[in-house]
C-alpha cells in the first residue's frame, strides 16, 4: 500500500508509539469501529478482541451507558480547572473508588495514564517521608522485568532493557530486585507458581547494601503483565510486605493492569490479600474510553501532608487534566457497568474455563510455558535462534489475518480479553492461536 503514502491519508507523519513504524506503514492494520467483543477493520473485517484493547477495555467496547455519559458530559461541562477549583463528579468518583478498594486506601489522586500514576506514586512516596522528617529516604526500588510506563520515574524503576537503554542515566538512586520468572521450576503453572517466595528476600540484600534509612519505596506489579505475564510465586508478596514493614519502606502495587477486575476481584489487593501503602491504577478505571489514572494512598500518607497553614498547597504536583470531567463521567459509568453486569464475578467464574483452554496449547509447536490467572494468560514461545521476537510477531500477524487480536511482548503471547468474553469466544481465540502455531516455523 505504499501509494497511500501520497494520498491525503498519508500515514507518514504519525510517529506511532511502541510500533514497528515502517512495517506497519507498509501494510497497515486500522480499526474503524468497535462494539462488544469485536473491532471492525478499515477493510470491513470483524476482529475478536483477545486483549481488551491494551488491557483496558475490561467491560467491552461501546457500552451504551459509558458512551451516553461521555456525550452528556461534553455538553454539560467540558472542562473545569484542576487546580484550586473542582467539579462534583471528581469528588463523587473519588468516594466511589475508595469505597471499592479494601482497607484504609482512602484517598485518590487523579492522573491521565498509568505512566503518570506511577510517577505520581513515586513522588508522593518521596514527599511523604520528607513531610514526616525522614528526608534521607530518597531511594526507589523496582524489579527486573517490571513495567511501570514510560515516564522517567517509571522507566527508572522499571526493568525492561529496551525501555531504558536509549534514555541516558535515568533517575539516580534507584535499585532493582531480581525478577520472579523461573520457568525451570514453574513452567505450566496454573495460578500462582509454587516456587520463588524467597526471591522477596532480595530486598534484604538491597537494604543491607544501601541502609534501610535511605529507601523510600518499593514498587512492583502484583502480577506483571506487559513484560510477559509473570505471576507472583506463592508467599512472595506477603514476604515483600513483611520486609517493607520491618524497615519502614512504603510498598507500591502497580495495578494499572490488575485493577478493575482482571483477576476476578476488584483489585489484586483483594485477590492476593496483601495490603500495599499506595496503589497505582489507570486503564480499566474508565474502560479505556477517556484517558484516566487514579493513585490510591493509605490514610496516614494523606494525613502526613495535611499540616502547615490551611491556605498552603500541600503537594506541588498535578496535571491540567487531573480528574477531567469527561474522564470522571466515563469512569462513573464504567463503575456502574462493572456492578450492574457483575463483570468481576463473571471473570472469576470464567477463569477455570479460560485456564483449561489456554493450557490445551501446552503440547503445540514452539510452546515452552503457559501461565494464567483470572482472565490473563501468557503463552511463551521458544525464540527463533538469532531472531528473538520474530516468531511471536508472526503469530500476531497471522492471528490478525484470521480475525483474532492477540498481543505479544518478546516471544510471549499475552491474552487479556474483555471480561464480557464468552466460552465460545475463548475457544475461538485459543483455537486460532493453535492453528497459527501449527502453521509457523
Ligand atoms: C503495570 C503498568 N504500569 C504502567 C503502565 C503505563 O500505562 P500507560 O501506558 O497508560 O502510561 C502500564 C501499561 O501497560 C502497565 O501495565
Amino acid at each position: 500500500m505504499p501509494d497511500s503514502l501520497n494520498t491525503p491519508n498519508d500515514l507518514a507523519p504519525f510517529w506511532m508509539p511502541f510500533t514497528a513504524n515502517r512495517q506497519f506503514k507498509s501494510n497497515p492494520r486500522l480499526f474503524v469501529k468497535a462494539e462488544g467483543m469485536h473491532y471492525t477493520t478499515s477493510d470491513n473485517r470483524q476482529v475478536l478482541d483477545g486483549t481488551a484493547g491494551l488491557w483496558c477495555v475490561n467491560a467491552g467496547h461501546a457500552q451504551p451507558k459509558i458512551v451516553e455519559a461521555i456525550q452528556q458530559q461534553a455538553q454539560e461541562l467540558d472542562y473545569a480547572p484542576a487546580f484550586q477549583m473542582g467539579h462534583p463528579k471528581a469528588f463523587e468518583l473519588a468516594a466511589r473508588l475508595v469505597a471499592m478498594i479494601p482497607g484504609d486506601l482512602d484517598h485518590v489522586f487523579f492522573t491521565n495514564s498509568g505512566s503518570e500514576s506511577v510517577d505520581t506514586a513515586l513522588k508522593i512516596a518521596l514527599a511523604y517521608h520528607r513531610a514526616k522528617g525522614d528526608a534521607s529516604r530518597t531511594r526507589l526500588i523496582g524489579r527486573e522485568r517490571g513495567y511501570h510506563g514510560v515516564g522517567f520515574g517509571g522507566i527508572s524503576v522499571g526493568g525492561i532493557v529496551n525501555n531504558r537503554r536509549f534514555f541516558g542515566s535515568l533517575l539516580a538512586g534507584v535499585d532493582h530486585m531480581r525478577h520472579t520468572h523461573d520457568p525451570a521450576r514453574n513452567a505450566f503453572s496454573r495460578g500462582q507458581p509454587e516456587h520463588g517466595a524467597e526471591l522477596a528476600d532480595d530486598l534484604e540484600r538491597i537494604v543491607a547494601l544501601h541502609g534501610a534509612e535511605t529507601i523510600a519505596a518499593v514498587i512492583v506489579e502484583p502480577m506483571a503483565g506487559s513484560t510477559g505475564v509473570l505471576m507472583p510465586p506463592k508467599g512472595y508478596l506477603e514476604r515483600l510486605r513483611a520486609i517493607c514493614d520491618k524497615y519502614g519502606i512504603l510498598l507500591i502495587f502497580d495495578e494499572v493492569i490488575t485493577g478493575f477486575g482482571r483477576l476476578g476481584s476488584p483489585f489484586a489487593v483483594d485477590h492476593f490479600g496483601v495490603m500495599p501503602d499506595i496503589v497505582t491504577t489507570a486503564k480499566g478505571v474508565s474502560n479505556g474510553a477517556v484517558p484516566m489514572g487514579a493513585v490510591f494512598v493509605r490514610k496516614g500518607i494523606y494525613d502526613a501532608f495535611m499540616n502547615g497553614p490551611e491556605n498552603a498547597i500541600e503537594l506541588f504536583h498535578g496535571y491540567t487534566y487531573s480528574a477531567h470531567p469527561l474522564a470522571c463521567a466515563a469512569a462513573l459509568a464504567t463503575l456502574d457497568v462493572y456492578r450492574e453486569q457483575d463483570l468481576f464475578q463473571r471473570c472469576a467464574d470464567l477463569a477455570p474455563y479460560f485456564e483449561d483452554a489456554v493450557h490445551s496449547l501446552k503440547d503445540l509447536p514452539h510452546v515452552i510455558d503457559v501461565r494464567n490467572m483470572g482472565l490473563v494468560a501468557g503463552i511463551e514461545l521458544e525464540a527463533r535462534p538469532g531472531a528473538p521476537t520474530a516468531r511471536a510477531f508472526e503469530a500476531f500477524l497471522k492471528c490478525y489475518d484470521k480475525g483474532v487480536l492477540i498481543r505479544t511482548t518478546g516471544d510471549i503471547i499475552a491474552l487479556s480479553p474483555p471480561l464480557i468474553v464468552d466460552k465460545a469466544q475463548i475457544d475461538t481465540i485459543v483455537g486460532t492461536i493453535a492453528d497459527v502455531l501449527k502453521d509457523i516455523a
